[in-house]
């Protein structure tokens, strides 16, 4: 009894060690590259934190490309009255026919839910956006979103549950960004004259600086491009076996995806008829 105990406190430290171990440093993996000293990487590369006034937001993005991969990214929003603020983690690639997968969130007055806004752009289009509301305050603690990118599909995942799933399926001719590597970017910016309540409720700079924190950006599971062979290598000891590169949803999942869009979901583009008089884009009719 105690042996055994003793042995699940082991693992739960070792565990832990692990995840540590494998979480990334922002020193290492990423660059402040917009708004100057509004970016702050914090002990050590272990936090980083972006500000917004009524100056200049601020930005990151990794020094890495990736084809491919699995992109974790802890993240504390803008308190209180964030109405105007738009605070971002998104994948992409460069030009006009660039690629994008987008996570922003839209901030809101005081006591008013955010809204998590996605977007995928494939050739340089993209006019796919769903959007949700949260099941909990995503200003109180730090809470996972991810980005899995595969040949197959697209996944967001919130805390590891799936948010938006975006299949890849030629038959159907529908467009699949898996032409063009792509860089991780996070930022916070204003955004008043739409992000809140349809631009409505204006950004109270009374209320700047605003903050946003990021924590444990993990790229463990993507792969890594490089430009001078045109070819990516994957970290992590065995790549064929990384769950991320097939990385579907079981039954279980599926329930799951069903259930949270069902409760979440307040936008999505493949029901705006409004929008689409010419009919719908073709990943719309899965
Ligand atoms: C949020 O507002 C409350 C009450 O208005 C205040 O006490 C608190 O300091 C604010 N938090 C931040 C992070 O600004
Ligand atoms: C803000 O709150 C309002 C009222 O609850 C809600 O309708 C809206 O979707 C929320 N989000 C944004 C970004 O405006
Ligand atoms: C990599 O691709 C680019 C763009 O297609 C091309 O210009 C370049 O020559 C390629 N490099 C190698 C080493 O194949
Ligand atoms: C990696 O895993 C695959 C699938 O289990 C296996 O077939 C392959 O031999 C492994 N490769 C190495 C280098 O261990």
């Amino acid at each position: 009894m105690l042996y055994s105990r003793m042995l699940q406190h082991f693992l739960l430290v070792l565990a832990c060690l692990l995840m540590a171990a494998s979480a990334g440093n922002f020193n290492q993996d990423v660059a402040c590259t917009y708004g100057g000293r509004r970016c702050q990487i914090l002990r050590g590369g272990s936090l980083l934190t972006l500000s917004l006034d009524q100056v200049s937001g601020s930005g990151f993005n990794s020094k890495n490309q990736y084809m491919f991969g699995r992109f974790d990214m802890q993240m504390k929003l803008v308190p209180n009255n964030s109405a105007g603020t738009v605070t971002t983690f998104y994948l992409t690639s460069f030009g006009p026919s660039h690629n994008e997968i987008d996570i922003e969130f839209l901030g809101n007055q005081s006591g008013q839910p955010y809204t998590l806004h996605t977007n995928i752009y494939c050739q340089g289009q993209g006019n796919r956006e769903q959007q949700f509301k949260l099941w909990f305050d995503p200003t109180k603690n730090f809470h996972t979103y991810s980005i899995v990118w595969n040949p197959q599909r697209i996944m967001i995942l919130v805390d590891n549950s799936p948010l938006r799933v975006y299949e890849n399926n030629l038959a159907k001719e529908i467009p699949y960004p898996n032409d063009q590597p792509m860089s991780v970017f996070a930022s916070l910016w204003d955004a008043e004259d739409w992000a809140t309540q349809g631009g409505r409720v204006k950004t109270d700079w009374t209320q700047a600086p605003f903050y946003a924190s990021y924590r444990n950006f993990n790229t463990n599971n993507a792969c890594v491009w490089s430009s001078s062979t045109n070819s990516s290598s994957c970290n992590g000891a065995n790549s064929t076996q990384q769950a991320w590169q097939t990385q579907g949803l079981d039954a279980n999942g599926r329930k799951r995806l069903k259930y949270l869009q069902s409760k979440s979901m307040i936008y999505n583009y493949c029901t705006d008829s409004a929008r689409f008089p010419q009919g719908f884009p073709p990943e719309c009719k899965l």
